[in-house]
């Protein structure tokens, strides 16, 4: 695939299909997301797949859970805005068939990164995002999703995460339902600054 179209189509894939996803593609993802940078090439990322069935319908209780705590009150108010009732309705539907995913990717990362303060982050997201681009190339869909975080002490200890693990990302993988598609976002004219803060150009 011609790498600008995967990479705008690159959304968030909520709807998925229960079927199996062969390992030769997993390896090619995974691998894919340990090219990314990382402070001093430190590679602090560890990639824990979930497959076993009883392991993902435990994670999806919690999401549920934490899904329902988070956007549970702004239910009614999301549903009423046409801009956010679309995501709401997608992330909704995901919260509810977790289980049915059939791999989830937990990323981790060692734990003294954090030193860096915020930029921690920065040494974990673009293996994410490469792991999301390889999927998307290969015709999965997935999405970045950290609301495992209100259970993640129950998440650490289903799958034996040692003392210097953090969790940074849960990402449902599977064949997507809907069509791969762009996702709405401002013209760029309007986020980008020539030289100065606040100097738009026309493209
Ligand atoms: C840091 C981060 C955390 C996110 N957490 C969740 C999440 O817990 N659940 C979820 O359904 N989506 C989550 N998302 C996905 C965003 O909702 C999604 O990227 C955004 O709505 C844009 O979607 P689109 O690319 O389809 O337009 C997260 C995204 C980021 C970057």
């Amino acid at each position: 695939m011609d790498f600008f179209d995967v990479a705008t189509t690159t959304r968030a894939m909520r709807r998925l299909h229960p079927d199996p996803v062969p390992d030769e593609d997993l390896w090619t993802i995974l691998e894919t997301a340990t090219m990314a940078a990382s402070g001093g090439n430190t590679q602090p990322w560890r990639f824990v797949v979930i497959r076993d069935a009883e392991a993902r319908k435990r994670i999806a209780a919690w999401y549920l859970d934490a899904w329902e705590k988070t956007y549970g009150p702004a239910r009614e108010l999301m549903r009423a805005n046409p801009s956010s009732a679309m995501t709401y309705n997608s992330a909704n539907h995901l919260a509810n068939h977790l289980a049915e995913v059939p791999v989830l990717i937990l990323v981790t990362i060692r734990k003294d990164n954090f030193r860096n303060g915020p930029i921690a982050g920065a040494s974990i997201y673009p293996a994410v995002q490469n792991l999301m681009l390889a999927a998307r190339a290969l015709g999965y869909g997935t999405t970045l999703t950290t609301l495992h975080k209100l259970h993640d002490a129950e998440v650490k200890e289903l799958l034996g995460l040692p003392e210097d693990q953090e969790t940074m990302a849960l990402i449902p993988l599977g064949k997507p339902k809907g069509k791969f598609a762009r996702p709405p976002r401002q013209p760029v004219e309007r986020v980008v600054y020539w030289e100065k803060w606040g100097e738009t150009r026309a493209r």
